[in-house]
């Protein structure tokens, strides 16, 4: 009998799986009753219900779907209102939304550096970056990660049509930040365009959750932020001149190829983005769960890696290490979860533990007492 077309997956799964690198599905992290340590819902907007009402709304108001692409017939008013919410709560001419973070990376980019174009790129960029920069056919350097004289030695040493240097404000997987003001610096003596994406910052820093470039009053040339994470719905949206979202109206083809963002989602994350602007109890609450996190965990010998914000990388080096840290703490009612290769280098594996602010500092003594008893066992 010949091998069926895909019959090499099944050992290709295999050699993951005995590497440790298989990832299954149902992976929910927080199952209920357990302590959410892993989402993306800073602000807790999910845990708490917040966003419940403004749904219920939007459901009566707004259909799931968009029925077409945006540019055909799928532009719903709930997109207009939602965009001109976030151009309003970044101070930036226009933003344009797409349907999620990924697309919103990898349609901008590849829309806006083409052939011919330099592309600086930190090394720990998030995928959709890196596959943005690829899909643009621009010539990419990538820098090591935060290193600020190899950007601009790499911006001076290539000619270049146009030159574009691409960063996370806050980097997902590790906390730590850019130095923002001197990367624009960098880009203006090198005639360079700054693209950040706020991704982890948006909602949880700055003024009024505005993200981290606000905070140090630096203006990126492309700003991008998504409503998945601290906003807790869907979507994603790149903020910045009209120009720059006419062109990618008109040029990212995540955008013109594909259904619009569904009006409902659209209408619950403006009223979301309402929320988060004014949400300063929020914001300290998440500053306040990430300082009893990292000081209850220091107190137990456990590194965290990152100094600040809502997350704290813990390096296992291993995947068996992360996977088995995760298991007994899972087993102990935690959701966290083990962050292996590819998301992050080989030898990196870890789990990120997240701040949000839904969890009350009895449930974070109740996680830190259950780091204590893992670790205990291994330190
Ligand atoms: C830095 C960064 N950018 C973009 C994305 C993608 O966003 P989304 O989940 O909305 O596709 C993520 C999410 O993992 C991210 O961490």
């Amino acid at each position: 009998m010949t091998a069926t077309p895909l019959a090499h997956l099944a050992h290709e799964l295999a050699i993951l799986e005995a590497r440790g690198l298989l990832r299954e599905r149902g992976a929910r992290g927080a199952g209920p009753g357990s302590i959410d340590l892993c989402s993306n819902d800073y602000l807790g907007y999910r845990a708490t219900g917040r966003l419940a009402a403004p749904a219920r709304r939007a459901a009566a108001e707004h259909p799931a779907g968009a029925g077409a692409s945006r540019l055909v017939s799928g532009d719903h008013d709930a997109h207009r209102h939602l965009e001109t919410v976030l151009a309003d709560w970044l101070a930036t001419e226009e933003s344009i939304v797409f349907t999620s973070g990924y697309a919103a990376n990898v349609g901008a980019i590849a829309a806006l550096a083409g052939e011919g174009d330099l592309i600086v790129s930190d090394a720990l960029n998030h995928a959709s970056l890196i596959d943005g920069c690829r899909l643009s056919r621009a010539r990419i350097a990538i820098v090591p990660h935060l290193a600020l004289e190899e950007t601009r030695r790499a911006l001076r040493g290539h000619p270049a049509r146009r030159r574009w240097v691409v960063t996370e404000s806050y980097f997902s997987m590790d906390g730590d930040a850019p130095d923002l003001r001197a990367l624009r610096a960098i880009c203006d003596e090198g005639e360079a365009a700054l693209i950040v994406d706020e991704a982890h910052a948006l909602g949880v820093m700055g003024p009024n959750g505005r993200g981290r470039a606000a905070e140090l009053g630096v203006r990126p040339d492309v700003l991008i932020g998504t409503l998945g994470k601290a906003l807790a719905a869907q979507g994603a949206f790149v903020a910045g001149s009209r120009d720059l979202c006419r062109w990618l109206w008109n040029r990212a083809r995540s955008m013109v190829f594909s259904t619009g963002l569904s009006p409902l989602l659209a209408s619950i994350a403006a009223a979301s983005a309402v929320e988060a602007r004014q949400d300063d109890a929020g914001r300290a609450r998440v500053a306040a769960t990430g300082t009893q996190l990292r000081v209850g965990l220091a107190q137990l010998g456990i590194a965290v890696t990152s100094a600040w914000g809502p997350i704290l990388p813990i390096l296992l080096g291993t995947e068996e290490r992360a996977l088995s840290w995760r298991r007994e703490l899972v087993a102990r009612g935690l959701g966290v979860q083990a962050i292996r290769p590819p998301t992050v280098p080989p030898g990196t594996a870890r789990l990120r533990v997240t701040a949000n602010a839904g969890l009350d500092s009895s449930r974070i003594e109740r996680a830190i007492e259950a780091f204590g008893a893992v670790a205990g066992a291994r330190l």
